[in-house]
């Protein structure tokens, strides 16, 4: 569903100083699997799925999603930002509906599933306040609900659970894989948890400091559906300390070298 080929992302930053964000990241995701980043902070997460979303255009490599070369923002993916970018004006309802609109598609005969997935998030209630009303956690879950409005087949999420506090980003984990399991989505999750990712993932990808490569990818052969009870279970503790070994060796090799 998503393949990239020689990613290489380069930067320049104002004082025209040249960044390496990514450099030769291949990378490839299939129909309908969940696949999870981590990697430390500033290793290009972001910006890979910024790439994906075709929000940017690479500085080298070649990405193509559902068989198409991307060469600009597509309808079948939606996105949840490391930040919830909602805007400001409009109200939490409005902001939800924001894609159809954007897209050009009638927003009206939506109204109720935004009504739907703002009740799932916890944020029934909450349609009509803006967002600098909300704190930044339910932000983050309008900013959910916008990125699901238009049933994407792909969804890309930059840490989407970040503002949340423990007990609702576990709510959300379950919510997440309910959906992805009665829609069949294609998603690429990036997250700093360990456990979150291997609770999620089909793969675990791991993401080297920059310029970010993909250091490994892990399969994550744990029955489904998952549930958090499953994290105290050998299996899964086994696969979390792989996911653990390959950031952490590498980090290792790299404080080594310096
Ligand atoms: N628009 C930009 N202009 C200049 N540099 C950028 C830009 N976007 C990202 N970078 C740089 O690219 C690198 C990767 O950034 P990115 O935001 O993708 O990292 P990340 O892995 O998502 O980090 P975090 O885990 O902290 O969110 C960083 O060094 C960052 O400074
Ligand atoms: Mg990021």
């Amino acid at each position: 569903m998503i393949r990239l080929e020689g990613i290489g992302q380069v930067f320049r930053s104002r004082d025209g100083a040249r960044v390496a964000a990514l450099d030769g990241v291949d990378l490839s995701v299939g129909r309908e699997q969940f696949v999870c980043i981590v990697g430390p902070s500033g290793c290009g997460k972001s910006t890979l799925l910024r790439l994906v979303a075709g929000l940017i255009a690479p500085t080298r490599g070649a990405i193509e999603v559902d068989g198409r070369r991307v060469d600009g923002p597509r309808e079948d993916v939606g996105i949840v930002f490391q930040k919830p970018t909602l805007f400001p004006w409009a109200s939490v309802l409005d902001n939800v509906l924001m894609p159809l609109k954007l897209m050009g598609r009638p927003a009206a005969p939506h109204g109720r599933r935004a009504l739907e997935l703002l009740e799932m998030v916890g944020l029934g209630g909450f349609e009509t306040r803006l967002p600098g009303e909300l704190s930044g956690g339910m932000q983050q879950r309008a900013a959910i609900c916008r990125a699901l409005i238009h049933d994407p087949p792909i969804l890309l999420m930059d840490e989407p659970f970040g503002a949340l506090d423990a007990l609702t980003r576990e709510e959300m984990t379950l919510e997440l894989l309910s959906i992805w399991q009665d829609r069949r989505k294609t998603i690429v999750f990036v997250t700093h948890s360990i456990t979150e990712a291997v609770l999620l993932a089909d793969k675990v990808v791991v993401m080297s400091s920059r310029p970010g490569r993909v250091v490994s990818s892990l399969d994550v052969a744990l029955p489904r559906p998952r549930s958090f009870a499953q994290e105290a279970l050998p299996e899964f503790q086994s696969v979390a300390a792989s996911v653990r070994a390959s950031i952490f060796s590498r980090r290792k090799a790299a404080a080594d070298a310096r």
